[in-house]
């Protein structure tokens, strides 16, 4: 199995790149925003815990995501692999995945990171508040928590994938295409 976790601050392209790497490689892509969202909208009770969380720009808690990956991932067990789009977030959260891949005899391939400047995320966030819908958008105070959230509880997970090796670093200003290109270089070389 090929199982990439797309790393990155809020409006890094996370969801954008997915959708072009999933074609290419054929993965099932595991979006835990999107499947809050999904919640969110159905007003199921997972959706409307996370809710409370998500308008203000912090993590749902681990327990709750966690259990609800688990069942998304053990859901797709003959998948040829996953994209995991904003998991992990946590350390707990890295540890946890490693567990229930390990069910499927598999594991992380590599963590590729979208490396965006802070004032860049936030331009690219405002643009999209104008047609996302995304409550999480429409505000920049909360825009600046989500990015301060990452910093101090997300950004320290890369270090779980360096000492295993499997971290890629990747310039995530550019053209859109010109990422995919460098993310798809990164797989195949790895
Ligand atoms: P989530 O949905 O994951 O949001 P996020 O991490 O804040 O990131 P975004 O989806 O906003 O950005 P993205 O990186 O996907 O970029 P995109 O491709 O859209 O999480 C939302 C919330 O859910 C969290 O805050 C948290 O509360 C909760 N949550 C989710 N996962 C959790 C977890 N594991 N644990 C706990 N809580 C969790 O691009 C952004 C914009 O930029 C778009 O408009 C796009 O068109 C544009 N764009 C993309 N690429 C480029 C480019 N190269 N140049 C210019 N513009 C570009
Ligand atoms: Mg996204």
């Amino acid at each position: 199995m090929l199982n990439i976790v797309l790393f990155g601050p809020p409006g890094a392209g996370k969801g954008t790149q997915s959708e072009r790497l999933i074609e290419k490689f054929n993965l099932v892509h595991l979006s835990t925003g999107d499947i809050f969202r999904y919640n969110i909208k159905g007003e199921t009770e997972l959706g409307v815990l996370a809710k409370s969380y998500i308008d203000k720009g912090q993590l749902v808690p681990d327990e709750v995501t966690i259990k609800m990956l688990r069942s998304e991932v053990l859901k797709n067990e003959s998948a040829k692999g996953f994209i995991f789009d904003g998991f992990p977030r946590t350390n707990a959260q890295a540890e946890a995945l490693d567990a229930f891949l390990a069910v499927l005899n598999t594991s992380i391939t590599l963590m590729a990171a979208l490396e965006v400047e802070e004032n860049e995320l936030k331009e690219r966030l405002k643009k999209r508040a104008e047609v996302s819908g995304r409550s999480d958008d429409a505000d920049p105070e909360i825009i600046a928590n989500r990015i301060q959230v990452y910093k101090n509880e997300t950004a320290p997970v890369k270090e779980f994938y360096q000492t295993q090796n499997k971290f890629v670093s990747i310039d995530g200003v550019g053209s859109i295409d010109d990422i995919t290109n460098r993310l798809f270089e990164a797989i195949t070389k790895f």
